[in-house]
């Protein structure tokens, strides 16, 4: 059990936000990610579509047999969690409850901004989540669609970037927030250019740092760890791998990285 892999999946290349710090706090650990490129971007689906999404590609890794998953999309957590851990027996975490206890304990002023897809912003996912921990906390939410395809295009801080990133911060500046949630894995890439325009006054919450955290509290709690050798990493897309990995290697910086394809015919026999 132990030498078995951690599933990671995302629309894309966000959820390697994750995988990075996982690999910085458990190095041995392989790893299973899968991008869903060809249905990107799942900000604009809908809650039945992004819930089969979700079962299907948690389906492909359990024929990999992991030991645990984690839905590295904000998303797909939002639209499919609950279902996913009726559907499937093994652990799964989500992005969205660890970076709201997060931004909880680092807001003073009790104002804390999201920046997240159309989907979990018209979902409500963050706003529920902090008004049930802390009802005294004001929200203030905004989505910026095309910052997904700016990240998968491994624009992280051209001009026409921070030009669109002033449009879609601005009502959040005006809310004098103290904290910002990072509410989309994608948008961890753009956190030079956020924090440039929101100032030194906004803490920024990656939900990547978090849910890490409670992804290795997880594995020691269920007595999964792997203790031992180094770990291996395998990447599936249903994109094109050539144009992943391109953007991958910028963010891993890994010169070897290579990515598989996975037809969509062979993901929707899964369920
Ligand atoms: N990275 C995803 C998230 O965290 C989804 C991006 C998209 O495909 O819209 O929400």
């Amino acid at each position: 059990m132990k030498e078995q892999s951690i599933g990671f999946l995302d629309s894309g290349l966000g959820g390697l936000s994750v995988v990075k710090e996982v690999k910085k706090l458990l190095p041995r650990e392989n790893i299973e990610y899968f991008a869903d490129n060809q249905r990107q971007p799942y900000g604009e689906k809908n809650q039945d579509e992004l819930t089969d999404y979700t079962l299907q590609i948690i389906s492909f890794f359990i024929k990999k047999k992991i030991k645990i998953c984690v839905i590295a999309c904000n998303t797909a957590t939002a639209a499919s969690l609950k279902k996913a851990r009726e559907f499937f027996s093994i652990p799964i975490i989500g992005v969205i409850r660890p970076a709201v206890q997060d931004a909880i304990k680092k807001t003073s002023n009790k104002r804390i901004g999201v920046i997240a897809t159309e989907f979990t912003t018209k979902n409500e996912a963050y706003p529920k989540e902090i008004k049930r921990i802390a009802p005294k906390i004001k929200v203030f939410s905004n989505f910026c669609p095309e910052f997904v395809s700016i990240v998968e295009a491994g624009k992280f801080t051209a001009p026409k970037t921070y030009e669109v990133a002033r449009k879609y911060l601005k009502p959040l500046k005006d809310s004098q927030i103290d904290t910002l949630i990072l509410g989309c894995t994608h948008y961890s890439f753009l956190k030079r250019a956020i924090s440039d325009i929101m100032g030194s006054g906004v803490i920024l919450v990656d939900p990547s740092v978090s849910t890490s955290l409670t992804l290795k509290e997880v594995i020691i709690q269920k007595g999964i760890l792997k203790e031992e050798g180094k770990g291996e990493e395998n990447y599936y897309t249903t994109g094109s791998p050539e144009k992943v990995e391109k953007t991958a290697k910028i963010i891993l910086n890994g010169d070897n990285f290579k990515i598989q394809k996975v037809k969509l015919e062979e993901l929707e026999q899964n369920i």
